[in-house]
């Protein structure tokens, strides 16, 4: 009787906490694939050639994104992060079809981790490959 309130109450304690856990912690790894897979196939396609989250400090990548100019201020970046365009590309795009149900300040939180993560400066430089 004892341990099955205590199991109630772990599973109660965890099904509501574990929202706020997941929010404040960003997925790095899922901003990966989707700067490998969305970000970077554009890239490549239409920028000359792959980004690598190394051409950037970790304090250049955060101003990046706080200025919010894309491709030389022609667009934002956050636009590549919207519902609106994952949609425009998920028949073709796998990262923007799986991730098509994120909400998009997760999905640019978690793109951020990942380069800031791999900033020239930071934990694990990356070079796109
Ligand atoms: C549909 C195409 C496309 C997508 C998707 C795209 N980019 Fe770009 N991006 C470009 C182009 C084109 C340029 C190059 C502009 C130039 O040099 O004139 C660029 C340039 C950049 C640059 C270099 C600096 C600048 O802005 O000129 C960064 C950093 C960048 N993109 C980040 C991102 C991130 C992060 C994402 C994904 C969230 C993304 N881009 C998605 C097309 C794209």
């Amino acid at each position: 009787m004892k341990m099955r309130s205590i199991l109630m109450v772990g599973s109660l304690v965890s099904v509501t906490l574990f929202p706020a856990l997941a929010q404040a912690d960003a997925d790095w790894k899922r901003g990966r694939v989707y700067y490998r897979m969305v970000c970077t196939q554009c890239h490549t396609e239409k920028a000359g050639g792959a980004i690598s989250p190394s051409v950037k400090s970790k304090a250049e990548w955060t101003a990046y994104f706080q200025a919010d100019k894309h491709a030389k201020g022609k667009d934002a970046v956050k636009f590549y992060f919207s519902s609106k365009f994952r949609d425009s590309i998920k028949a073709t795009n796998k990262a923007a079809a799986k991730f098509s149900d994120v909400p998009e300040a997760d999905l640019a939180e978690d793109v951020k981790e990942f380069l800031q993560k791999g900033a020239k400066d930071g934990d694990a430089p990356a070079r796109c490959s």
